[in-house]
């Protein structure tokens, strides 16, 4: 590739052929070069069943190709037409409470459905036969987003797959008895031919069979993924993707970006939030490290507001192109929108599109334009493209703990991504950059590993993460860790498992703060829980969680004050090997948090980016790239070319302006 893509979903099914014209022409003149086409188009290729139309969708790739856009052809099996599912209606998906899911909508299909496979497969087939050869074809879009609606299924098809899913699992059921703890309430089986998917019952259910049913959806849907690569990988050698949707519950990822060619991500940050910039940031280094480093595409933004928010904030004016330069500045090699055109008629009318209703004389298009001219300029912002982000922290990332630890019956009511999102703004509050990481990937590139709430850890996991410490790293363990094993039993002796040994305490006792809404109630009992230690930078305050600590061979750093738990460790530091290996007993608020991470990262020698309030700095490559989310102009003292205007720096930088500095 010879530059950024840049473009989004297109949608031509819903347009009389000659706007197609008109839509090639504005593409060129907003710098597209890359074209989503055929996301929902199934019902228009095979109008009824086994006839296929393909007249259409040729001339629309014809008329992109002559236009010099290039094409990312989507499978077309995200949404099945009617017809299939009046006659099959067993292909469609059921609820938890036995609700058939009807079409009407999209995404109307069981991923463990034959049928819905047979009939998928089938499309796919014709559609890569057809345009395999076609000279505007550059990537292949299969399905799309994956268990946005409907991620898992409890119709009987669903039933059959699962038991299949445990057998292979298992083996015996004695082993899944076993594993799910069945001697519990009376839920033993006698075979597998009795577990059903965890359907809606009287109170908790079985904690290890909602996991095995959470694993097995994600896989489920990627089976479907892997069936229609592999129509298209046996005869084309176009990379393939699937869009992503950023820290997504239901798939775990880590398994998916080891099927795709090049990793996209569909990302809606809501512009009325003040968080937005940081966990967006978040989301972006995840789709950096999911394909372990490589270029990544931002394959859906939106280019104002969305439709499907209680109040559909609009973007700020620039905050497009700032947001869009922080995914660039962040590993991306393509910004696309969904979408092109905004729809007049159906669900998403209301949804900005890069051809607002307005038309082009708008400030949508305009910046549309603006940011295309931008990223196809001979020089300047081709210097990013391509170029690696270097990370020295990394953050351990588990989609087994985010199932397992928001299940009910559980210590207490935890947002796995609140717990990494409150690290992650401690290693930006402290200036670093981080790569997300499994606990058994290679952590040798990182000289502090941070891992939150690792629920769920087998041995391996825990084994690594010693090893890690020992061989010199510097180890942050956030409390709720190692609580259970992969069956989800729990750790006996001390919680922890063989990290008692990495970090030399244990955990006794766990003990909660009073949530919110009975502190408010009980007269005077503050859900803040205070901590003190110059590793904390003095005294501070906590919040979420608390645990008796028991020290066996670690220093106390910093303790609790007050409560039940005053004189009580709240973070530990033990030497292990020739590295360190800390224990944090709480969630600690930004303050102590990025008091604690600078003290660990300034041992560990950790390089910092500059800090100025209200601006994201990040390097890619070699070149500087700041963007001001606040809303002033700040003054910064980097010097340097600015890439995007080929000047010296101007020492300034407008509300939402970004400057690419090539420093020196
Ligand atoms: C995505 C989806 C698009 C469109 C968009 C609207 O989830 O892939 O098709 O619906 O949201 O924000």
């Amino acid at each position: 590739m010879s530059g950024f893509w840049y473009g989004g979903d297109y949608n031509p099914e819903q347009w009389p052929a000659e706007v197609w014209r008109e839509d090639v022409q504005l593409m060129n003149r907003a710098g597209v070069n890359l074209a989503s086409v055929g996301i929902f188009s199934w019902a228009r290729i095979e109008p009824r069943e086994g006839e296929f139309d393909f007249d259409w969708l040729d001339e629309v790739l014809d008329l992109l190709h002559a236009g010099g856009v290039s094409v990312d052809l989507a499978t077309a099996t995200a949404s099945p037409p009617p017809w299939l599912a009046l006659k099959h209606p067993e292909m469609l998906p059921v609820t938890a409470e036995g609700v058939t899911l009807w079409s009407g909508s999209r995404q109307a299909y069981c991923p463990s459905s034959p049928v819905y496979r047979r009939y998928a497969a089938r499309l796919v087939t014709a559609i890569v036969e057809r345009y395999a050869d076609h000279p505007a074809l550059v990537l292949w879009h299969v399905n799309n987003e994956y268990g946005c609606h409907v991620s898992h299924c409890y119709c009987d098809a669903s039933a059959a797959a699962f038991r299949s899913w445990l057998e292979e699992k298992y083996g015996t059921i004695e082993r899944l008895n076993e594993a799910w703890g069945t001697a519990f309430w009376s839920q033993h089986y006698a075979g597998f031919d009795e577990i059903l998917p965890p359907r809606s019952a009287p109170t908790f259910k079985n904690p290890t069979q909602v996991l095995d049913f959470d694993r097995f959806s994600s896989d489920e849907l990627l089976a479907c993924f892997r069936a229609e690569a592999e129509i298209i990988r046996s005869r084309s050698s176009i990379p393939i993707t699937t869009n992503f949707m950023g820290f997504f519950k239901a798939a775990d990822y880590w398994a998916w970006a080891q099927e795709v060619d090049i990793v996209s991500d569909d990302s809606y940050p809501d512009p009325a939030d003040p968080l937005s910039p940081a966990y967006a940031a978040m989301q972006r280094d995840l789709m950096r490290s999911l394909g372990g480093g490589k270029p990544w595409l931002l394959m859906e933004q939106s280019p104002g507001a969305v439709n499907w928010r209680e109040r559909n904030a609009a973007k700020l004016p620039g905050q497009m192109r700032a947001w869009s330069y922080q995914c660039v500045a962040r590993g991306a090699d393509g910004i696309l929108f969904f979408q092109w055109r905004q729809a007049v008629a159906g669900a998403e009318k209301f949804h900005a599109g890069m051809v607002p209703h307005g038309g082009t004389d708008t400030r949508i298009f305009r910046e549309v334009e603006q940011l295309g001219a931008e990223l196809r300029a001979p020089s300047g912002t081709d210097a990013l493209l391509g170029q690696p982000v270097t990370a020295q922290v990394g953050i351990v990332f588990d989609w087994d703990s985010w199932w397992a630890i928001e299940q009910p019956a559980s210590p207490t009511k935890v947002q796995y991504v609140h717990e990494v999102f409150s690290w992650y703004l401690g290693a930006a509050a402290a200036g670093v950059t981080v790569d997300f990481v499994q606990a058994t990937g290679d952590l040798t590139p990182y000289r502090t590993v941070i891992v939150p709430s690792l629920f769920v850890a087998s041995d391996e996991q825990l084994a690594a993460l010693d090893a890690y410490a020992a061989g010199g790293g510097a180890l942050v363990v956030g409390h709720l860790t190692g609580i259970l094993d992969k069956d989800l039993h729990a750790r006996t002796g001390g919680y922890l498992g063989a990290l008692r040994e990495t970090l030399g305490v244990r955990v006794e006792e766990f003990a909660p703060p009073a949530a919110p809404d009975l502190a408010a109630v009980g007269a005077g009992r503050a859900p803040a829980l205070h901590v003190r230690g110059d590793v904390v930078g003095g005294d501070g305050t906590a919040s979420e969680w608390g645990e008796y600590v028991v020290v066996d061979s670690a220093e106390v750093e910093a303790t609790f004050v007050g409560g039940a738990l005053d004189g009580h460790p709240a973070v530990t530091r033990h030497a292990r090997g020739s590295g360190e290996a800390w224990y944090v007993a709480t969630r600690l608020d930004q303050v102590p948090l990025t008091a604690f991470l600078d003290r660990v990262l300034t041992a560990a020698g950790v390089d910092r980016l500059p800090q100025v309030p209200g601006v994201e700095f990040v390097r890619r490559g070699d070149v500087l790239v700041a963007i001001n989310h606040s809303d002033e102009t700040v003054v910064l003292d980097q010097q340097g070319t600015d890439l995007l205007t080929g000047e010296p720096t101007a020492g300034r930088l407008e509300a939402q302006g970004v400057a690419l500095i090539a420093e020196g």
